[in-house]
């Protein structure tokens, strides 16, 4: 089944639901904040999907709930999904779910690769992820963790001449790498780096997010939840009032506005299983980014928790 972006009425989104989540009524996908690669100036959603709890294998239950998320993601505009051969099942169900949907073209597909051999395994990595997502091409192809990289990059850069694969970039969600990775940005080129940075962990903001900028290099925000554990921290407390001079109205929204309104960040890629937690994080993609000032605020009170 081909699922349509205009369908809002079948995707169970009316103006009233759109509100809820924080966005303007009405707001469609195409007044979704988008942010453009800087190698190319192609523009993207600032909200992606992130899929390592994407592994169900062949649970039909589990695959129903996570089709349902898919979908949703799709009609609000969503294009970016990041997944990995190390997220178990992750790849098949999202081939699976993807060619289901009938979504392939409108998505703007991100995997890994993270072959110890390098050479012809990553090559025959990179194959078979392709089988898995059931596509020709992907989007962009990142060396995970930085595993082999110097092994991988010349790979991944073949594949790129190639037209087999649009951008390439390296990941890290481990403050211990960015001395290395750093050092990578300095001497490669690059279309992307993916890194884990959050109102918890802000240490990207220190020498990372401005040298990408330097480099011109698009920022992809991982675990900008701490992978869930944040919730924990904010508890049931009110959000601030002034959260709203930003369009902030959750505190899912408040975490991904943070590292969004930081000048390098491109897009955020949170972990999203469930619909409501969806339609929650697309909330962050309408209205405005808080600015430097407001940034400080959030800080100054998240620290204060
Ligand atoms: N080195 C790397 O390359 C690397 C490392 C880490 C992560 N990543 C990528 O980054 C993505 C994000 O990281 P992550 O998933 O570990 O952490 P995360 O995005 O910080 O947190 C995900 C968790 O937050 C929950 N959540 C999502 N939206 C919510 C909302 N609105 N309200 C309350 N809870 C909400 C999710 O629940 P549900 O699942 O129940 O919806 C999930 O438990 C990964 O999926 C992966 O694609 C890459």
């Amino acid at each position: 089944m081909k699922i349509s972006r205009r369908d809002f009425s079948k995707a169970g989104l009316s103006a009233l639901s759109l509100a809820a989540i924080g966005a303007p009524a009405m707001a469609g996908p195409e007044h979704l904040l988008r942010k453009p690669i800087p190698s190319s100036g192609e523009t993207v959603p600032v909200i992606g999907l992130g899929t390592n709890r994407y592994g169900v294998g062949d649970d039909a239950a589990k695959r129903a709930v996570l089709k349902e998320s898919l979908a949703r993601f799709h009609a609000l505009g969503g294009t970016v999904i990041d997944t990995a051969p190390m997220y178990r099942s992750s790849e098949v169900v999202l081939g699976d779910l993807i060619a289901d949907l009938g979504i392939r073209d409108d998505l703007f597909i991100a995997t890994k690769v993270d072959e110890d051999a390098g050479g012809d395994a990553t090559h025959a990595q990179i194959k078979e992820s392709m089988r898995r997502l059931k596509t020709d091409t992907l989007d962009l192809l990142q060396v995970h963790n930085l595993i082999a990289w110097q092994d991988a990059l010349p790979v991944l850069r073949e594949w790129k001449q190639e037209g087999k694969v649009r951008y390439i970039g390296i990941t890290t969600s481990r403050a211990r790498q960015y001395e290395e990775f750093e050092k990578i940005m300095r001497q490669e080129e690059l279309d992307f780096i993916q890194i884990n940075y959050s109102l918890e962990q802000r240490e990207a903001a220190r020498r990372i997010l401005p040298l990408a900028v330097d480099r011109g290099m698009a920022v992809m925000i991982n675990r900008a939840f701490g992978g869930g554990r944040i919730f924990q921290k904010v508890g049931d407390q009110p959000l601030p009032e002034w959260a709203k001079d930003f369009g902030c109205n959750s505190w899912a929204q408040f975490l991904l506005n943070y590292a969004l309104g930081h000048p390098a960040a491109t897009l955020s890629i949170p972990g999203m299983t469930k619909v409501h937690h969806v339609d929650d994080n697309f909330g962050a993609a309408h209205g405005n980014l808080p600015d430097a000032a407001q940034r400080k605020r959030q800080e100054a009170l998240f620290d204060a928790l």
